[in-house]
């Protein structure tokens, strides 16, 4: 399937939220998109196909720093590459705004999530515990950092 990656524009607000209601147990809500979307620390890119949302990343560079919050495909388009896609493109998109060292927690049990970041070149940096509700969960720390 083709897709291409941009930023997120207001009118696919809503389907980001949609997606985050289907994926995490604690989702962002509309009105957080919306502040995040003024905020220029903060940054949204979006896969679509023919401006359908398919999948999203939300990140934010301070200085040298890139902290990956989320991100999240639909169910029936994951395994076709679209989630390296998404990290990929943030990664270079961090870059060109001097992000040389990039951050993230995710679920100790998100097997897939983990083995995507480890294929985008993220390593393994120790745990948080019960860093996460509903339920409960360790988080593990993960880093890439750019010479
Ligand atoms: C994690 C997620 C974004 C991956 O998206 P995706 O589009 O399926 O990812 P890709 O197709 O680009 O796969 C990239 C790599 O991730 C790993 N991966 C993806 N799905 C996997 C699965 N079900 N089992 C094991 N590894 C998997 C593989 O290493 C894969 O590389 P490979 O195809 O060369 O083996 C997607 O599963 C998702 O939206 N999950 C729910 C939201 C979530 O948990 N987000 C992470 C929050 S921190």
């Amino acid at each position: 399937m083709g897709f291409v990656i941009k930023p997120l524009e207001p009118q696919l607000v809503d389907s980001v939220v949609r997606l985050e209601e289907l994926c995490f147990s604690v989702p962002f809500k509309k009105q957080d998109i919306l502040s995040y979307l003024e905020n220029p620390l903060w940054s949204f890119l979006v896969a679509t196909h023919e401006n359908e949302l398919l999948g999203y990343i939300s990140y934010y560079v301070n200085f040298d720093e890139c902290q990956i919050c989320n991100v999240a495909v639909f169910p029936e388009c994951r395994g076709l590459g679209l989630g390296s896609a998404l990290v990929e493109e943030m990664i270079s998109q961090a870059k060109k705004r001097g992000a040389t060292k990039f951050f993230l927690e995710v679920r100790e049990s998100n097997l897939s999530a983990i083995k995507l970041y480890e294929k985008c070149g993220f390593s393994r940096d120790g745990v948080s515990k019960n860093h996460y509700s509903k339920p409960l969960e360790n988080a593990l720390l993960m880093s890439l950092i750019l010479d």
